[in-house]
C-alpha cells in the first residue's frame, strides 16, 4: 500500500521534488548520434541548433567494445553543452547489460546538471522504471542535481506492450514512449526484417468476383497496404495520454526512402504523436515538415476558435459543422502552433502568430 501523497515525494534524501507536469518542449525529431564516433562529436555544434533533441546514443548500433568510448564522448559533448531550446538526451544501455550502471552512474556525476531525458531501452514493466527512478534519485542527492532527470522508456517488447499503461503511471519521471519497431518485431517473433514502416505483404483483398460475372480473375481484385505498427502505436498513444506524457514514433530505417519515412510519421503525428527519431540527417526536415501542424490547419483551427465564441453550442462554417468537441480539436492544434513557434520565429510567421 501507498499513500497517492507520496507518488510526488522524492525517493531520497536530498534529491529533487518530482515534476508535477511534464513540461512540453518541442520534440519533433530526436535525432540519434554516435558519441564514440570522433567526426560526429565534431559536428554536435553544427548540428544540435537545427535539432528540438539530440541525444548521444549508447546501446544498440554501438559496438561492445565502443561502449566506453561512447560514454566518453557523450560526457566530453554534454561539459560543453549550453543549456538552450534544444535538449539533450541520452539512450543508455538496457538494465539486463553490463553497461547500465556504469552508464547512468558516470553520466549523472559528469553530466547530470546538463542531460534532460534518460532513454531507456527495452523496458517490460512498471518494475523497472521504479529501479530507474530510485536509483536516478539516489544519484541526484549523492551528485546535487537540481532538477530531476526524466525518463523516456523504448515500448520494444512483447512484455512492454502488454504494460504499458502501468509503465506509464510507474513514476512522475516518466517522460514519454517511443515505439521500437526492430527490437518488438524480433521479440514478436513477427516476419519483418524492416526498422518500421510498412510491409507489401501485409495487405487486405477485396473479395473474389463470382464466377460468370464477367469474371478478371484475381488481376481485378484490388489489395491494400496496411499499417502492421497501427494496434501498437495507437495503445501506446491512449496509455501515454492517460498518463500525461508523450508519445514517438521510434526509427524508420530506410534511410532511402523518404516518401515511406514521411508517411510512417504522417500517419504517426495524425494518431497523436509528438515526434519521432532521426537517424541520418535527411530524416530532420522530414519530422519538422510532419510534426508541426500545416498553416492552413493552424488557420482552420484560428476560424473555427473565433466562430465558436466561448466554444458552446454549434455553428456552421463552409458547410462543416463546429460545436463544443470541434473547438476541442481546434484547440490541440493552435496550442500545438503556439508551442513550437515559440522557439521558431519562421514557423511563428507562416502561421501568423506572434513570437514572444
Ligand atoms: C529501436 O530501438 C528498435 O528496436 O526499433
Ligand atoms: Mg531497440
Amino acid at each position: 500500500m501507498r499513500s497517492p501523497k507520496d507518488f510526488f515525494a522524492p525517493l531520497a534524501l536530498g534529491a529533487p521534488a518530482p515534476l508535477r507536469e511534464i513540461p512540453f518542449r518541442p520534440s519533433r525529431m530526436i535525432h540519434f548520434f554516435d558519441p564514440s564516433n570522433e567526426r560526429m562529436r565534431t559536428k554536435v555544434p553544427d548540428i544540435a541548433p537545427t535539432v528540438d533533441v539530440l541525444l548521444g546514443n549508447l546501446e544498440d548500433a554501438v559496438s561492445a567494445d565502443s561502449k566506453d568510448a561512447a560514454r566518453a564522448g557523450l560526457i566530453e559533448v554534454g561539459k560543453a553543452w549550453e543549456r538552450g531550446h534544444t535538449q539533450l538526451w541520452t539512450r543508455v544501455n538496457s538494465l539486463d547489460s553490463p553497461w547500465f550502471l556504469d552508464d547512468v552512474w558516470a553520466l549523472c556525476h559528469e553530466i547530470g546538471d546538463k542531460l534532460d531525458v534518460i532513454m531507456v531501452p527495452k523496458v517490460e514493466g512498471p518494475e523497472d522504471i521504479h529501479y530507474v527512478d530510485r536509483l536516478l534519485a539516489q544519484l541526484e542527492a549523492r551528485v546535487g542535481i537540481e532538477q530531476p532527470l526524466l525518463v523516456h522508456a523504448i515500448l520494444e517488447t512483447a512484455r512492454g506492450v502488454a504494460n504499458v499503461e502501468s509503465i506509464c503511471l510507474a513514476s512522475p519521471r516518466m517522460q514519454g514512449l517511443s515505439l521500437g519497431p526492430a527490437d518488438l518485431a524480433a521479440d514478436r517473433r513477427m516476419k519483418t526484417t524492416r526498422v518500421g514502416g510498412g510491409h507489401p505483404g501485409y495487405l487486405v483483398r477485396t473479395d473474389p468476383v463470382p464466377e460468370g460475372d464477367g469474371d478478371a480473375g484475381d488481376d481485378a481484385r484490388t489489395a491494400f497496404q496496411q499499417d502492421l505498427w497501427h494496434y501498437t502505436l495507437a495503445r501506446m498513444v491512449d496509455a501515454c495520454g492517460t498518463a500525461g506524457i508523450l508519445p514517438y514514433y521510434g526509427p524508420f530505417g530506410d534511410i532511402a526512402d523518404p516518401v515511406g519515412c514521411e508517411d510512417q510519421f504522417r500517419n504517426a503525428y495524425l494518431l497523436g504523436c509528438v515526434g519521432a527519431w532521426s537517424l541520418h540527417p535527411s530524416q530532420i526536415a522530414i519530422a519538422k515538415r510532419v510534426f508541426s501542424p500545416e498553416p492552413a490547419e493552424v488557420a482552420w483551427a484560428h476560424r473555427v476558435v473565433t466562430e465558436m465564441g466561448d466554444g458552446t453550442g454549434a455553428v456552421m462554417i463552409d458547410g462543416k459543422m463546429q460545436d463544443d468537441a470541434t473547438v476541442k480539436q481546434c484547440r490541440v492544434v493552435l496550442q500545438l502552433a503556439r508551442d513550437l513557434s515559440a522557439a521558431d520565429p519562421e514557423l511563428a510567421a507562416a502561421y501568423g502568430l506572434e513570437t514572444a
